[in-house]
């Protein structure tokens, strides 16, 4: 069969997302962290990072699962089933397994087979990432109808003995269902790396000859990445508008990567929008990686503030260096 022209756009149908049973308070992590020896307070975790809480898988929950939830509720909101997906991509750093891919145990959960599936390894910039291959897929006729994951179990490798960071992140996932439209979707796209800056954002152990070998736990330069993020989370808001066409008034709302209140703060005062504008669930999520573009965007979908035909930037930053922005119209 002739599958006819490739469509010219894609278009998000659905988001979903998925957080785990456990909510822990800065106050019951601060009591959980005293009885390790480790002194923190809830008022330091507000004052430097706009965290409140978070939530943390249960030991026997995988990122697939998280992801699976999440993607169950984003097909369902689209109006498909798993049956209609010719792509799963998932954004993580924090897989089931050093393959195969989470995308594929993800498609097994649900139950389907056929698909393309494969994960995507950006850190807090992969659903970016994601979204950007997923809508070239689609565009260049490759894929009808993909499922992009960002789904995260960051407490896995957290150190519990490092107040530095250990403070700062949750787990989560967050799905969103793009189909081919004939329409608008997503607008303009900007993807970036910068390697020379490995180092200030790392987990840098590995499995070698059946053991686990280096450090394999998160290892961050906080205010290195700190200054490094506000300064390309403007630059690239800046290029993907231009590719568009459009200026930063177009934008209805702002949703960059949720890691820390000031970095959201300064990139919306740069470039010079209200606070109103910018979705924020790291008060609620802390950083939860990949995944933490797609869920503020679903908590934003299902609490009625993005709207059809609003214009949305995405917009991801973390280990690599990486960073990147979609500018959609929702
Ligand atoms: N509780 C209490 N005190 C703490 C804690 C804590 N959890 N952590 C650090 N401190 C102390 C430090 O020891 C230091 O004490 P000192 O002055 O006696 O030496 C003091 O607080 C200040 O530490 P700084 O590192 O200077 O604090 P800063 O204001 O830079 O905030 C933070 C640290 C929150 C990590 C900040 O640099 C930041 O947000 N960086 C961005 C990093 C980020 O968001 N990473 C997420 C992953 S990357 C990404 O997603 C883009």
């Amino acid at each position: 069969m002739n599958p006819g022209p490739a469509p010219r756009h894609s278009r998000i149908t659905g988001t979903g997302s998925h957080l785990p049973a456990l909510r822990l308070s800065n106050q019951q992590l601060v009591e959980r962290l005293a009885a390790d020896g480790i002194e923190t307070s809830d008022d330091w975790i507000v004052e430097r990072t706009g965290i409140r809480a978070r939530h943390f898988a249960d030991p026997a929950e995988h990122c697939s699962d998280l992801a699976t939830a999440a993607a169950r509720k984003a097909l369902e909101a689209a109006g498909c089933t798993a049956a209609d997906l010719d792509l799963i991509i998932v954004a993580t750093s924090t897989p089931d397994m050093v393959f195969p891919s989470t995308a594929c145990i993800v498609q097994r959960k649900l139950g389907v087979h056929g698909a393309a599936a494969f994960d995507v390894q950006a850190v807090c910039s992969g659903f970016v990432y994601a979204l950007t291959l997923a809508d070239a897929m689609i565009r260049s006729g490759g894929a009808r109808c993909a499922l992009v994951i960002g789904s995260e179990v960051f407490s896995r490798i957290l150190d519990f003995k490092d107040r530095t960071t250990c403070v700062l992140f949750g787990d989560g996932a967050g799905a969103v269902v793009l189909q081919a439209s004939d329409t608008p979707g997503i607008v303009a796209t900007d993807l970036h790396a910068d390697g020379r800056h490995v180092d200030i954002l790392c987990t840098p152990g590995t499995v070698s000859g059946g053991a686990v070998t280096g450090d394999p736990l998160l290892r961050m330069d906080g205010q290195a990445v700190f200054k490094l993020a506000v300064g390309v989370l403007e630059d690239v808001a800046r290029s993907t508008l231009a590719k568009a066409g459009r200026s930063a008034d177009d934008i209805d709302w702002l949703i960059p990567h949720q890691a820390n209140i000031r970095i959201l703060q300064a990139t919306a005062k740069r470039l010079k929008i209200p606070m109103e504008k910018v979705v924020v669930t790291v008060d609620a999520h802390g950083n939860t990686s990949a995944a933490s573009v797609p869920l503020a965007l679903d908590t934003a979908v299902r609490s009625g503030r993005i709207a059809r035909g609003d214009t949305v930037m995405l917009q991801g930053v973390g280990g690599g260096f990486t960073w990147g922005a979609v500018l959609l119209d929702f």
